[in-house]
């Protein structure tokens, strides 16, 4: 086939995939793109703690997150769960826990739930995602406020392996795009994590990135950083931003950097795979998160392939 994932899979990788849930599958140019083009789905929103168990331990809202893993079994579609330990888009009722045993239990309980419903069915899983704040130290959540270190990892890695053991349990950032101390930090966390035992099986790159990014042509040397922490490393939510109305300089730029970053995983080893984050710019999570900007993804807002598609295609 001439789709993304068919050409990657050529050359050795083992997918291009796109987040998506019921409210994007719902539209069928949307979903046919997905089904020539992807061979991964990640869900947007649908398996976030918030979205599965917004009201109180125990009691869990399913219906997305099974209908966005229904898609995937039918059209033959691996999976990357997104995501346990994160300080945004948890309920209020985590948000509120503030004594370390009840956490605990929260966080193995709500990891048994999810993991043991999907069992079998999830390539890899985001355990925790964004543990770092942009200088590199620890980010304040419930779950760094409670624990005080970074055991709150050992608790949902070792819940989330005992839960689905042939999962990847993946730790998930951005801004790691470029040399930081946020980098160097996430890659020797991932080290002592793993001196000391915990299952961490790969990394995530999230790489949303700005067009013209000084860092994007040497995107390889980032790849290799991540790769020294001996795991599977994983483009996970993949889009490259422009101004709203871009000029017509920065669409080329942005065909040459998404040609850049797709080589850069090409060119690693220890990179299996790119998951953009979206499918048409007129579903972007980036003009409303980020003011004055969009054009991301590399289809237009009609469902019309970009430039930059053929940059990702040059890239593979
Ligand atoms: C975003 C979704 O795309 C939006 O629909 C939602 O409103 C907010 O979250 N990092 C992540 C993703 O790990 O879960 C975020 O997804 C984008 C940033």
């Amino acid at each position: 086939g001439t789709g993304l994932d068919n050409l990657i899979k050529a050359k050795g990788k083992k997918y291009v995939g796109f987040c998506a849930d019921p409210g994007t599958l719902s539209n069928s140019q949307n979903a046919n793109i997905l089904r020539t083009e992807s061979g991964q789905l990640t869900p947007e929103n649908s398996m976030k703690w918030e979205s599965i168990s917004p009201n109180s331990q125990g009691s869990y809202n399913w219906g997305n997150a099974d209908q966005l893993v229904a898609f995937a079994e039918t059209n033959g579609k691996i999976l990357r769960g997104h995501t346990f330990v994160w300080h945004q888009q948890i309920p209020n009722w985590v948000k509120n826990i503030n004594n370390k045993a009840t956490l605990t239990s929260a966080i193995q309980t709500h990891i048994a739930a999810v993991m043991g419903r999907y069992k079998g069915k999830i390539y890899a899983w985001d355990v925790a995602n964004e543990v770092f704040e942009d200088n590199g130290s620890r980010r304040d959540s419930v779950f760094s406020r409670v624990f005080g270190d970074w055991t709150f990892l050992d608790v949902a890695f070792n819940a989330a392996r005992a839960a689905d053991p042939n999962a990847k349990l993946c730790l998930n950032d951005y801004n790691l795009d470029y040399s930081s101390s946020k980098l160097t930090n996430f890659v020797d966390l991932v080290k002592t994590l793993k001196a000391r035992g915990v299952p961490v099986d790969c990394v995530g790159s999230q790489s949303h990135l700005v067009v013209g990014n000084g860092a994007i042509p040497s995107f390889k040397t980032t790849l290799d950083s991540l790769a020294t922490t001996n795991t599977e490393v994983q483009i996970t939510e993949l889009d490259i931003r422009t101004s709203a109305s871009p000029s017509s300089s920065q669409i080329s730029q942005q065909v040459t950097d998404y040609r850049n970053v797709v080589s850069a995983c090409m060119k690693t080893s220890a990179c299996a795979g790119i998951t953009v984050w979206g499918v048409s710019d007129k579903d972007s999570w980036v003009p409303s998160t980020f003011s004055g900007q969009g054009y991301a993804l590399i289809w237009d807002n009609n469902f019309n392939k970009k430039a930059c598609y053929q940059g990702f295609v040059d890239g593979i």
